[in-house]
This record gives C-alpha cells, structure tokens and sequence, in this order.
C-alpha cells in the first residue's frame, strides 16, 4: 500500500515536471530549465549581492535562485516574477520551507511583459537583476529597466544582451554569463 502511494506521488511529480516543460516550451517565452547550483553561485557572485540590494530574478523558475540571493548572499529583498503557475507555486512552497532569514522576498505569478502596479512598484527599487532568458527577452527586459533611470547591475546566464559590451564576462564550463554595470 505504501508503495503504491509513494509511486503515485512520484508519477504526479514526475508528470507535473514533464507538464510544466512543454507548457512553458510552447506558452511561454522561454523553457523552464533551471540553472545548477555551480552556474547560480558564479552568477550571483560576480553581482556582489549586500545587504543593500533589491534582488530581481526575471523568470524565477522554482525560486532556486531566489533563495541563493537571500540566504547566501543576504539581500534585502528578493523578487521573483513567473508566469507558470506551477513553477510559481512550487517557489512559494520552497521559500516557505527552506528561507528563515530577515530578508523578504515576492514571488509574482505574472507574464514579465504585462506587469501589475503592484509589481512594477516593487522593481522600482531593484538594484541587482539576474536573467536567463531568451535574447530577444533579455533586450526587452533591459529596456524596460532603463525607463527607470536609476543605475543597476545585471548578469545575464548563457545569452548577453545585444549590442552592449559587457563588464565583464564569467567563464563557465558549458556557456559563459555576461555581468553589466548599468547608470
Ligand atoms: C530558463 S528558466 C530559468 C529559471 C531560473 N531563473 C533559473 O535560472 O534556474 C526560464 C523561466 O522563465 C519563465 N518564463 C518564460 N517566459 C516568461 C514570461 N513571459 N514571464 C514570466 N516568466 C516567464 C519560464 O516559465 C521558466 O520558469
């Protein structure tokens, strides 16, 4: 008996996790593909995250990269904007769980091109955005972000923004991610 449990528990997430790829493949911008964990620390690291920062994860996926920025870089804020609702909910149950600390942190399910008052009232504060996305939607973002005025730091994973040379580049093993000092 509880094995069948334990199967039909394992087959739910095993099919929510196959669900979840091809919806996103093909409704939304870009394919949920969560970055590791070697990939994330270089990421965050090269932004230099403090205490001061207002964290910004642009397709936050399962909030993995969320809870780095919060629990080992210690930023003041984190927020994650995802449109799939099952990443979305999965990110919130995760924060939940595994993030005690006195940063808070704002999961919005919510399509990064149409964003809600509330949402665009938090990213007004944002100093410090990580990116893994499509070119086409990093550029978007990007421009959107300069309507701002104020200045920022981003790093973009595996695909750089066009037409802006780079601060710096961060050499990873399968692709390289590409940290900009913006204003
Ligand atoms: C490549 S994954 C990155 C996940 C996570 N940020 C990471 O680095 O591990 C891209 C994520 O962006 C989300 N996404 C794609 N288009 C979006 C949109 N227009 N608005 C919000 N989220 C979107 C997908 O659902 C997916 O979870």
């Amino acid at each position: 008996m509880l094995l069948f449990f334990i199967l039909v528990v394992a087959g739910s997430l095993v099919f929510l996790e196959l669900f979840t790829f091809v919806y996103t493949t093909y409704l939304c911008d870009a394919p949920y593909l969560p970055l590791d964990k070697k990939n994330i620390d270089l990421a965050l690291e090269v932004l230099q995250l403090s205490g001061n920062d207002v964290f910004v994860d642009f397709g936050s996926g399962d909030g993995r990269v969320l809870l780095s920025a919060l629990r080992e870089h210690g930023v003041k804020r984190a927020i994650g904007v995802e449109k799939d609702r099952y990443q979305a909910l999965k990110s919130k149950i995760f924060l939940k769980l595994r993030y005690k600390g006195y940063g808070t942190y704002c999961v919005y399910r919510e399509d990064i091109f149409r964003p809600s008052t509330k949402l665009l009232e938090d990213l007004s504060q944002i100093t410090a955005v990580y990116m893994y996305l499509f070119p086409s939607m990093i550029d978007r973002i990007y421009i959107q972000l300069l309507e701002q005025k104020r200045p920022f730091r981003i790093v973009c994973c595996r695909y750089s923004l066009s037409g802006i040379p780079p601060t710096s580049v961060i050499k990873g093993e399968e692709f390289d991610s590409y940290y900009y000092e913006i204003g």
